[in-house]
């Protein structure tokens, strides 16, 4: 194999195909539809029984669909019990809330009597509960780092107002529980991006759904796939910091670029003309920013200036992971949940990229082209 062959990160290679997702320079379609018109029309409940089941729900498909995902959101006695001890990992640094996260999964599938079937059937009614039960686990997660009883899912609640009403207990507003509903649904599906691959290729062994699920959630932790959000926000708390202490935005950004910064939020794989998600998750969370106070619309008015910079010096785009760290942090969630968030949002995707990859499976194994040291005897 020559090194003509090869593609760093395996950029621009068609690693197989999919009917759930098209990633494209001008739409991004969950099988069939739009993410702007899913971002205005649907619901996040909508969008996961669209990805998991592979169709447009009718209303009363939809209406059983939210009743057995609302009946399923409690955890497990040793779920909960585990996420009480985690306080002294998270703070100690030890652990993040993805890597919590990443063990309460595995644990769900220990505790889950369906976890070693493979079947379709099997496959939709474990993501079923996982999409069910990751908000509960996020939210008794938060609960416990704060010293708090766990707040219990509230079944009066949409998917999206619950997750925020188990993580601060106070029921959310019906604007915020639309915006966090919206940042949802444009996190669902992103076709074969790192973690969705990564999901594949565990399951193309004929492991199960919650292994598969394990690793994608370790592959979503890192900064430059989905804890860009995370880490997206915290350079901007750095500018905001630089700037009180005199430095200014385009000083900052010019430093960083001397130093060959990554910036967080900024960039893509495979858009070269900017993220459909972004723009809607953007103008969402101005909103939200402009209803809460002048502070907030600062924020967005330097994530602006840093975009400017961005598009101007560089020709770089923001990506999906820069305006949801504005947002949810107008929305006062704790910058180390966003990306346990993004996985509440992902597992409905990874879920249907295994079903499909289960139904036409075939061992995903490429090769390497071999660098190392010429042939030489043990013994010579
Ligand atoms: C997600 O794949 C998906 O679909 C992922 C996702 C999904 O929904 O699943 O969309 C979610 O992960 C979005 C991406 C979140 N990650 C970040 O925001 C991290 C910051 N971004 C970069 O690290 C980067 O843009 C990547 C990792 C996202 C993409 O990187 P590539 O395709 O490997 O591009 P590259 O790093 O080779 O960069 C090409 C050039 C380089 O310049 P040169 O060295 O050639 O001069 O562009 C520059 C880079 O330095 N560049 C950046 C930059 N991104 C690219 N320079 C500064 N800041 C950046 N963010």
């Amino acid at each position: 194999m020559s090194a003509a062959n090869t593609k760093a990160g395996l950029e621009g290679v068609i690693a197989g195909s999919t009917d759930i997702c098209s990633v494209e320079q001008g739409a991004l379609i969950y099988r069939g539809y739009e993410i702007d018109d899913l971002a205005r029309n649907a619901t996040f409940e909508g969008v996961a029984f669209l990805l998991l089941v592979g169709h447009k729900p009718s209303a009363v498909e939809l209406k059983a669909f939210d009743s057995e995902l609302k009946a399923n959101r409690a955890l497990p006695k040793e779920v909960c019990d585990f996420l009480k001890i985690t306080p002294p990992m998270l703070k100690s640094g030890s652990a993040v809330p993805m890597d919590i996260l990443r063990t309460a999964v595995s644990m769900l599938g220990n505790l889950d009597p369906q976890c070693q079937d493979n079947s379709p059937e099997a496959e939709r009614a474990k993501a079923k509960r996982l999409t069910a039960q990751i908000p509960t686990v996020i939210g008794h997660m938060q609960n416990a780092l704060e010293g708090k009883a766990a707040v219990a899912p509230d079944a009066s609640l949409s998917h999206a107002a619950n997750l925020l009403w188990m993580m601060t207990g106070v029921k959310p507003t019906a604007k915020a529980a639309r915006v966090m509903d919206v940042s949802l649904i444009l996190y669902a599906e992103h076709d074969y991006n790192a973690s969705t691959f990564s999901a594949r290729v565990i399951c193309a062994t004929l492991s199960d759904l919650h292994s598969a699920v394990t690793g994608a959630i370790g592959a979503l932790k890192g900064p430059l796939h989905g804890g860009a959000n995370e880490a997206a926000m915290d350079m901007l708390k750095e500018i905001t910091v630089a700037h009180k202490a005199g430095t200014s935005v385009e000083d900052w950004m010019l430093q960083a670029f001397a130093d060959k910064r990554k910036l967080m939020g900024f960039g893509h794989r495979v858009y070269k003309n900017g993220d459909h998600r972004a723009g809607i998750l953007h103008a969402l969370g101005r909103e939200l920013a402009e209803q809460k106070g002048p502070e907030w619309v600062e924020l967005f008015d330097l994530g602006e200036r840093v975009q400017k910079i961005m598009l101007d010096d560089k020709q770089i785009h923001p990506n999906v992971d820069f305006p949801c760290g504005m947002t949810y942090f107008t929305m006062d969630i704790p910058v180390p949940q966003y990306t346990p968030i993004f996985v509440a949002s992902r597992i409905t995707g990874w879920a249907a990229h295994v079903m499909e990859q289960h139904a036409h499976n075939r061992l995903i194994r490429p090769v390497s082209e071999y660098t190392g040291p010429a042939l030489s005897g043990w013994n010579s």
